[in-house]
């Protein structure tokens, strides 16, 4: 089932297309379902985490979670998406380069705590930004070129704090009908990717098939939600 999308390849230069056309379809302007109905298992009680958002586009999530004391760091590649982000949401924002990562540009609204890097994910480290208490990650696994899951699952293992709680989205569907993004990611790799250092549960399972994806060609769509954390070392 993954050899059918294992070649597939989304420039950088076609998502940063994307924005400026507008061919924007997979931004929700309601706060993700999946991620209020998983916020305690996330947050896990704690209170001011430190959320990671890969490939975060302009999700509204992350305001959501500003306005309940949480901070955010996101990255994201198209400079359109982080000031819409930040104009849509009605906050003001500064920005700077960053000497430490060439090219990239470090935007900020530091009254909601929101920190988002315009850089490719891959250029990004823990020496950037430190490590994260939580990542929410919809959007970003499954929009990643397939090829480079073993790289992501390694920044993303290394973007991870001892306490940290990652959830993660991903999208199950019959890959002959559909080439992606977003991709195809079974559980089971979900497991490889992560479960040699991570505790990987599926905390929800759901149909997700809508109008969107039948237009894709698909007649069936799961959405699989997976709490990740970090094993207990001795
Ligand atoms: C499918 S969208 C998801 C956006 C967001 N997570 C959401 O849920 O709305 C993927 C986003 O990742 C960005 N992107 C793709 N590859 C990237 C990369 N290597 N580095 C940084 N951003 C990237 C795209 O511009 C796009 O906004």
């Amino acid at each position: 089932m993954l050899e059918q999308q294992a070649d597939r390849i989304m420039q950088l230069s076609e998502w940063e297309e994307r924005w400026q056309e507008n061919k924007i379809g997979f931004h929700q302007p309601e706060i993700h379902r999946m991620l209020q109905i998983n916020y305690n298992a996330v947050v896990n009680g704690r209170s001011s985490v430190r959320f990671f958002f890969p490939l975060c586009g302009k999700a509204v999530d992350m305001k959501w979670l500003a306005d309940l004391g949480h901070s955010v760091v996101g990255v994201e590649i198209s400079e359109m998406a982080i000031r819409q982000f930040f104009q849509e949401n009605n906050m003001t924002y500064s920005e700077e380069s960053l000497p430490s990562l060439p090219g990239a540009t470090l935007f900020q609204n530091s009254e909601k705590n929101i920190s988002l890097y315009q850089c490719d994910l891959f250029s990004f480290s823990s020496s950037v930004a430190g490590q994260f208490g939580a990542i929410w990650d919809r959007g970003s696994l499954v929009a990643i070129n397939p090829k480079d899951r073993e790289r992501y699952a390694a920044l993303i293992l290394s973007l991870m704090g001892g306490d940290c709680r990652y959830l993660l989205d991903t999208l199950l569907y019959n890959p002959d009908l559909y080439k992606g993004p977003p991709f195809f990611v079974p559980d089971k790799q979900v497991q490889s990717l992560f479960g040699s250092s991570c505790n990987v549960e599926l905390l929800q399972s759901v149909d997700a098939l809508t109008d969107r994806q039948r237009a894709w060609g698909l007649d069936s769509l799961t959405e699989n939600v997976h709490l990740i954390t970090p094993k207990a070392t001795n």
